[in-house]
């Protein structure tokens, strides 16, 4: 049963020692993981980002989840990555160790470090605590300068060791490396002349337990009882698990080629830890049998289970999401904190999202289309106004402008952008004009600079205001002019969606960002049922006070609104989708190239247009096809590709010619003559960022091979 008030804190969840360690504890203790780069889902256990060389990460973290014990396992122990890089080293290795000692000085917290055998030189052998330690590589340094930091703690227990066990990530332990290489028959060497007291992790762990118990305090060599060549190390498991042992071969260590000098006889003498604890370690031979009994019952494969994979589609689609070990665990993290709607992660995502498009506010809702409803709501559109926007788009878009009363005006498209012209807008702006709804088509902009200008001119000859909402559903992650979309700084309020082919999701979702404190405030209310709760926004403030005191359930609902709300655990995926922004553009761009490089040469194709205003981010990938000159119909030509694995997509019908419209609205084929010679001949292909570079020659084969099949 987990105690509530022990709580365990690991650093290093990522690792090899770290992640068995959770696994063992996490029946006895509430555990909360580090990890730096590598996220780790385990099952039952909390894990979190923390690069704990930054002092306000670790203090931050330690006094939100106040751990009683603290495993500090985290740690660079790549001997020769260590030699080349002692800046990164020392961060890990060092000063990590001072930040947490320097949060938990004053606190009653155990804090373990976990040392290592490198910190003797090996040469002696058999070495005990009170042999000097004398380092013979910069990780044995490191390793030795930590153990200086967690000893400014008095009651703060020093473990030195080594190690073999189960990696969650794709790396092996020595160990593993054997078990792996032998079984699948391969050859292998192991040094004859370098011995070792390697201790296996559970073991090691079983041996912490009882420490911790009994409260130990001071510096310990914890390993196995004695000691073998890493060859016989290989030989014990070999036969252990009947592996031909002829498969390894004995060498020197003199003859591996290593860059950092590494001791040969670091077998360690656990005499003092054996009396203190009056507890047996293991023996290698006891440490290689559970460590072989655990490989046959699947203990590996356990522990490497990577979260639910995202399915995997027989399809490669024309755009779909990207979700990590990150994102499931940000959204387990949620689902574990007791808010799951209403609750931090909201105001969290807002200020995110704000921060990145460079917008003062962002309203996160539970769509975009929602976003673009109280979008028009805040901008005040009712009936008798008229809302212009692209035919070629999601019906999303004008839609909103329904749903409030207004009458859609759509405007033409350039045959370069495929997005709205100016000048078009200029022509069919009036004095109904209430809004404008430029919709940045694929990531590419609108040329908003001139779609200002005009607006700006339109507002004095009729003296009234006419909002830009700019629908970039499409567009998080591209900017215009160097400004990032969303920053609304051509536009009164610009509105984005989450939905899961869009460039970072929440599932579904959408949010409004604007620059306005009034419409900021509109914006929340339309939100959320037109509700306020702040003295300042009552129209009867009378009533939310009995005498002098604040009625606290008093709230006042002062529009009609809608329930509109995104939830906790939708914006902590946000959230965590977010970090990622930059590396999937990274990746669609990646893509774009490959794509154009070979589509500009293929005369029945045309690649898609960039504005140099405009660093698109690519939503959609968009070629215009010469059907008649490649002999197929666009449908015959989608069925061919998709028999062949690859799915594309038309976007858009342009939105006018569909029954509600032309019924409701009198528009006709024909009102936009470019939106609908561009429909004749769009089609968008698989772009993702999950696109595998084998995914992406797939799509180029399959699409070349239709282009030609005539
Ligand atoms: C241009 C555009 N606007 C609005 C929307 C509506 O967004 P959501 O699906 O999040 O409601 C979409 C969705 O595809 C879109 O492509």
């Amino acid at each position: 049963m987990t105690k509530p008030d022990n709580k365990l804190l690991i650093t290093g969840i990522s690792g090899l020692l770290g992640n068995n360690l959770a696994r063992y504890f996490k029946d006895k203790y509430e555990i909360l993981g580090l990890y730096n780069s590598n996220p780790v889902t385990i099952r039952g256990i909390r894990t979190e980002n923390c690069n704990i060389s930054h002092s306000d990460d670790v203090k931050k973290i330690i006094q939100e989840f106040n751990p009683s014990i603290i495993i500090h396992s985290a740690s660079l122990t790549n001997i020769d990555k260590c030699e080349s890089d002692r800046d990164i080293t020392y961060d890990i290795n060092v000063r990590a160790t001072e930040n947490l000692v320097e949060c938990v000085a004053d606190k009653d917290v155990k804090l373990i470090y976990i040392s290592t055998d490198s910190v003797y030189d090996g040469i002696k052998g058999n070495f005990s605590e009170d042999d000097d330690s004398n380092p013979l590589n910069y990780y044995g340094q490191s390793k030795l300068d930590g153990e200086s930091e967690a000893r400014k703690i008095e009651t703060s227990l020093i473990l030195r060791t080594n190690i073999f066990g189960w990696n969650i990530q794709d790396k092996e332990s020595l160990g593993e490396w054997v078990i792996n290489e032998l079984k699948a028959d391969r050859k292998i060497s192991g040094f004859k002349d370098a011995f070792f007291s390697s201790i296996y992790t559970f073991e090691l762990a079983r041996i912490m337990d009882i420490a911790i118990q009994q409260d130990l305090s001071g510096t310990y060599n914890c390993s196995s009882s004695d000691s073998c060549s890493k060859y016989e190390f290989a030989q014990k498991i070999a036969d252990y698990l009947g592996f031909d042992k002829n498969l390894i071969t004995p060498i020197s260590i003199d003859a591996s080629g290593f860059k950092a000098r590494r001791g040969k006889n670091l077998n360690l003498d656990t005499t003092k830890l054996q009396d203190k604890l009056d507890y047996r370690l293991p023996t290698i031979d006891q440490s290689i049998e559970v460590f072989c009994k655990d490989f046959q019952c699947g203990l590996p494969n356990a522990i490497k289970q990577k979260p639910e994979p995202v399915e995997t589609p027989a399809l490669i689609s024309y755009g779909r999401q990207y979700i990590d070990a990150n994102d499931v665990q940000a959204v387990i993290n949620v689902l574990n904190s007791g808010w799951i709607t209403q609750g931090p992660k909201i105001d969290e995502f807002e200020k995110a999202l704000a921060g990145y498009c460079g917008a003062k506010y962002a309203v996160a809702v539970n769509s975009g289309t929602s976003a673009l409803h109280i979008a028009c709501l805040a901008a005040g559109v009712k009936k008798g106004d008229e809302v212009i926007t692209s035919p070629n788009t999601f019906v999303a878009s004008s839609n909103c402008a329904v749903y409030c009363g207004g009458a859609p005006i759509f405007a033409d498209i350039s045959l370069n952008t495929y997005n709205i012209l100016p000048e078009e807008i200029e022509k069919k702006i009036h004095k109904n004009t209430k809004a404008l709804i430029p919709v940045h088509f694929a990531g590419q902009s609108c040329d908003m600079e001139t779609i200002k200008v005009i607006v700006a001119e339109k507002e004095k000859e009729f003296k009234s205001k006419i909002f830009i909402i700019e629908d970039a559903c499409h567009a998080l992650g591209s900017a215009y002019k160097n400004k990032p979309i969303g920053s609304c700084f051509f536009s009164d309020m610009t509105v984005m969606s989450f939905h899961p082919v869009k460039q970072i999701t929440t599932g579904e979702g959408g949010a409004v960002l604007t620059n306005d404190d009034d419409l900021y405030k509109k914006l929340k209310r339309f939100s959320s049922h037109g509700i306020v709760s702040t003295q300042e926004e009552f129209i009867y403030s009378d009533s939310a006070f009995s005498s002098s005191v604040r009625n606290p359930w008093y709230y006042e609902q002062v529009d009609l609104g809608h329930n509109y709300r995104i939830t906790d655990i939708q914006c902590a995926l946000g959230l965590s989708q977010l970090k990622k922004l930059n590396m999937f553009r990274k990746r669609r761009l990646e893509i774009v190239a490959r794509y154009n490089s070979t589509f500009s040469n293929i005369e029945t194709i045309q690649i898609p247009f960039e504005s140099n205003n405009c660093s698109s981010n690519f939503h959609l990938y968009v070629l215009l096809f010469d059907f008649d000159k490649i002999g197929l119909e666009r449908a015959e030509f989608m069925s061919q590709l998709k028999e062949n694995g690859i799915q594309t997509q038309v976007h858009y019908i342009p939105v006018y010619t569909h029954p509600f419209y032309r019924q409701t609205f009198g528009t006709n084929p024909g009102d936009c003559p470019n939106a609908e010679s561009y429909y004749q001949q769009c089609l968008s292909i698989p772009l993702y960022p999950a696109m595998t570079d084998s995914d992406v020659e797939k799509v180029i084969v399959e699409i070349l091979k239709t282009v030609k099949a005539k």
